[in-house]
């Protein structure tokens, strides 16, 4: 067993996230690589200096370049807002370091389609924060319909809700400027639908949509004016994958009561799959077989027969949580590492998510169908 060290950028909810993952992912999995905190980044350096006494990092810092530049780092996690994602990757690859960064991949398009670019020609393999896939009970479900379990798949619809930006008068932040995050409840939350649709059904060709913003202004926090918010709060899109299958999205950051409702339902020729984050150890089927006075419903619960649920718990009902889905991730990263292998989804996959985010975007300013591709 070989050690692996990691330096992490930025302290916040995923800096966290990723700290939790790095700490448990050995008594888990049995990786071949097992984690060293080498040096943690915050801007607040008082917050890099709290994180790597809590959590065990040896150094930190307030400067990434520094931590991109340490000889003893080999991976990098980015976990800053989307502004950053791509200066820091593109300096991480360049210095020929491994990257997990979190979701969107990048401000723009255009850095995203840079920074794919440069993960082709790096020695560092990339993976990208896409911890929903990584739910065992998503991962039986596409197996499920690979296997024709449902028959022929016909239609898609999911959502993708929550109310983080429901109250008109929570203060502006980061998440509602163009500068800061680039799109908005796209770039947060749709992309997290579009990955997972995308791996039931494989790739989005082109998309209709409609985007809005519903609060134009935000308490500026400081008592100022009121700031502006120059990204959308609802999408909605009618999509039609390279398949033929058809399907809806739509995503809300202003839905009150829902916390993290990311839910989709697949409609096949024999059958129906649903699944909904908010319960996210379940995975209900029907199947047209059997008397129709019995039929309906059936309710998976997640356990050992659903890999890697049993490598964190031997009992089935007993229930994984978010955080186990980036140990996942994670394991999942360092196998990859390992093997010298691309991992799942990397940046080329997480590039294919992105293009689908900014067609909705640009199908939402033109009322015109478009194509979810390179060319636009
Ligand atoms: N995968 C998921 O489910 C998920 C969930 C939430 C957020 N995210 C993504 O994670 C990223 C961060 O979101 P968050 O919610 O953790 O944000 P956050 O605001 O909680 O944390 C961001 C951290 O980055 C630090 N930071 C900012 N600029 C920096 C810089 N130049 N150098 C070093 N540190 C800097 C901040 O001080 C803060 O500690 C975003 O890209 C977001 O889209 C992913």
């Amino acid at each position: 067993m070989r050690t692996i060290g990691v330096g992490l950028i930025g302290t916040g909810f995923m800096g966290r996230c990723h700290t939790l993952a790095y700490r448990s992912v050995r008594a888990v999995f049995d990786t071949p690589l097992s984690p060293r905190l080498v040096q943690v980044c915050d801007r607040r350096a008082d917050a890099a200096r709290h994180h790597a006494e809590r959590c065990g990092f040896e150094k930190s810092t307030d400067d990434w370049r520094v931590l991109v530049d340490d000889p003893d780092v080999d991976i990098v996690s980015i976990t800053t807002p989307n502004k950053f994602h791509c200066d820091m990757a593109l300096a991480a690859l360049a210095a020929g370091k491994h990257v997990y960064c979190e979701k969107p991949l990048a401000l723009t398009l255009d850095e995203a389609e840079r920074m794919a670019a440069a993960a082709t020609k790096a020695a560092g393999r990339t993976i990208v924060g896409y911890g929903y896939l990584c739910n065992p009970l998503y991962q039986h479900a596409t197996g499920l319909v690979r296997s024709g379990a449902i028959g022929r798949p016909l239609f898609f619809r999911g959502v993708c809700d929550e109310d983080y930006q429901a109250d008109p008068e929570l203060p502006w932040s980061w998440r509602s400027a163009k500068a800061e995050a680039g799109l908005g409840v796209l770039g947060d939350m749709m992309c997290h639908l579009v990955s997972m649709a995308d791996g039931l059904l494989g790739p989005i060709e082109s998309v209709l949509a409609d985007c809005r913003i519903h609060y134009a202004t935000r308490p500026s926090g400081d008592g100022g004016e009121r700031l502006a918010v120059e990204n959308e709060d609802i999408a909605s899109a009618l999509v039609t994958f390279e398949s033929g299958v058809t399907g809806m999205l739509s995503s809300s950051r202003a839905a009150w009561g829902r916390k993290n409702h990311l839910a989709w339902e697949l409609h096949g020729d024999a059958g129906m799959l649903v699944q909904d984050q908010e319960r996210m150890n379940e995975l209900q089927i029907y199947r047209n077989e059997g008397p129709k006075s019995d039929q309906g419903f059936k309710t998976i619960l997640a356990g050992p027969a659903h890999e890697p649920y049993g490598n964190f718990c031997p009992a089935p009902g007993h229930g994984l949580g978010f955080n186990d889905l980036k140990t996942i991730e994670l394991a999942n990263f360092l196998n990859a590492i390992a093997d010298n292998a691309p991992a799942y989804p990397d940046f080329a996959a997480a590039l294919r998510f992105e293009r689908v985010i900014h067609a909705i975007a640009r199908s939402g300013e033109s009322g015109a169908r478009v194509r979810a591709d390179k060319t636009g």
